[in-house]
């Protein structure tokens, strides 16, 4: 048998094959829809406990963010929460910075299984300089929503298989001082509260008295509200858990003890920690908080944080992720801007700008030829004025050198001619001298015969 859509209905699914939108068409159905009663079972009474089979069958995940300082107990209160032991090792201290370590674990509890991870920030609070200790941890769960995001925007997507690592909940452990909280417990609250349901615990509450455990926690609540850090409030709309919410936010922040070791109290053994003047008693409303926590966490509220993650936390993400890309719902006249228009005029915006760096780019080139032309027409005039001068300068040179050349041959002939002249005085000379001598010995011979 096929149901029959009724009247209101069916006149709707006509206009809708012209121009009318799809939202609008599923509101007016819904607003026109009738309210009919059966007149015998059909079968869609079971469909809470299809939900419930499938999600027992895909299995749940919860993944707890926990920050405080070195030592406050951190590690031990997982193990005491989830009755287990986690990890062996103690963090490092001597690290620089805040380290983020993320641990998965499986667990089963009836026939319900858990992927559990549980983050630690090691060597929170360990520096001098504590300015920077959030930073790390928002950039972890800004990753964790950013890889979330990626595989919605994907085109495969295998969101029903996905490893969801955005965190669900942050433990932030506020140490037992009883005095106020430390700048740094505030500064890193305010920046994550609007990514992380933030429950804010006090830690080794054994080591505080009573009275003075009562007026810390007024203090601490006091001073989240008036540097406006908003912590997770247990939700109070669903009339079944409203009371036990309602009664439980007044006790924020719970102050917890833990333990993993069992000592004999009575004939039942009980997670406790022992001391010389006492024992307390983890699970014991009276010594702490622990119960409360647990109830709050695991029992009443886990589907409310993973919901709260995903339509709070990650959505406000999600939005400013997009609308820093530019995508937006609305045009400026306020009219519905559909992803197919958002992504034309980011296309045609981020072209326009392609053209204008294009045309930037083409007019510094011809610049730069410009440039580079002139700088050459300068070096290639420099070098002619440089040839020119050296020219100069060689033709100088050279005519000074013929001007002594010619001067230094005038003057190797005026030698020559008074060399042939002093040679020819010497040879007259010399022959006027051996004339006379020849006529002196033909005088001495005269002379001798007479
Ligand atoms: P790091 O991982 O090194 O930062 O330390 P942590 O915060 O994980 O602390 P851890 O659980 O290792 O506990 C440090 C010490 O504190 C251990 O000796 C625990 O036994 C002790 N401790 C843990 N919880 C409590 C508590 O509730 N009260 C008291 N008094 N001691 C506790
Ligand atoms: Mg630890």
């Amino acid at each position: 048998m096929y149901p029959v859509p009724v009247a209101g209905v069916r006149e709707l699914l006509v206009t809708s094959g012209s121009t009318m939108a799809a939202a609008e068409v599923a509101r007016q159905m819904s607003e026109g829809a009738r309210n009919l009663s059966l007149s015998g079972h059909v079968g869609f009474d079971s469909m809470p406990d299809q939900l419930v089979n499938k999600s027992v069958c895909q299995g749940f995940c919860f993944n707890i963010l926990c920050v405080g300082e070195t030592g406050l107990g951190k590690s031990t209160l997982m193990d005491t929460l989830f009755n287990t032991r986690f990890e062996g090792d103690p963090a490092v201290h001597n690290q620089p910075g805040v380290h983020i370590k993320s641990n998965n674990y499986e667990l089963q509890e009836s026939n319900v299984r858990l992927k559990l991870s549980i983050v630690n920030s090691m060597g929170f609070g360990d520096q001098i300089n504590k300015e920077e200790s959030y930073k790390s941890i928002v950039e972890f769960i800004d990753a964790q929503f950013e890889a979330y995001l990626q595989e919605e925007l994907k085109i495969k997507r295998t969101l029903h298989n996905y490893h969801d690592s955005r965190i669900h909940v942050c433990l932030y452990f506020i140490a037992p001082t009883g005095h106020s909280l430390k700048s740094l417990d505030l500064v890193t609250m305010k920046k994550l509260d609007s990514k992380v349901n933030i429950i804010p615990i006090i830690a080794k509450a054994d080591s505080i008295s009573k009275n003075e455990l009562q007026k810390f926690k007024i203090k601490i609540m006091s001073e989240l509200v008036s540097n406006g850090v908003q912590i997770y409030q247990f939700p109070t709309d669903d009339e079944t858990v409203a009371e036990i919410n309602g009664t439980m936010n007044a006790h924020l922040p719970f102050a917890v003890v833990g333990s993993t070791e069992e000592i004999k109290i009575g004939n039942k053994m009980m997670k406790a920690r022992q001391y010389p003047w006492g024992t307390v008693q983890v699970e014991n409303e009276n010594h702490c908080d622990f119960v409360k926590l647990r109830e709050m966490l695991i029992r009443v509220n886990m589907e409310d944080l993973r919901e709260q993650t995903h339509t709070r936390h990650y959505e406000l993400y999600r939005r400013c992720k997009l609308e820093e890309m530019g995508f937006k719902d609305t045009d400026p006249d306020n009219k519905p801007f559909s992803l197919q228009e958002t992504y034309e005029a980011k296309r045609n915006e981020f072209l326009g700008e392609l053209q204008k760096k294009e045309e930037e780019m083409r007019q510094m080139f011809v610049m730069r030829v410009k440039e580079k032309e002139s700088e050459l027409k300068e070096a290639e005039k420099e070098l002619h004025d440089k040839f020119d001068r050296l020219k100069k300068l060689h033709q100088d040179e050279k005519k000074k050198l013929e001007d002594k050349k010619k001067s230094l041959d005038d003057e190797i002939n005026a030698f020559k001619q008074r060399k042939t002249a002093a040679e020819l005085l010497q040879s007259q000379a010399q022959q006027s001298g051996s004339q006379q001598t020849l006529k002196r010995e033909k005088e001495r011979k005269n002379s001798g015969f007479l």
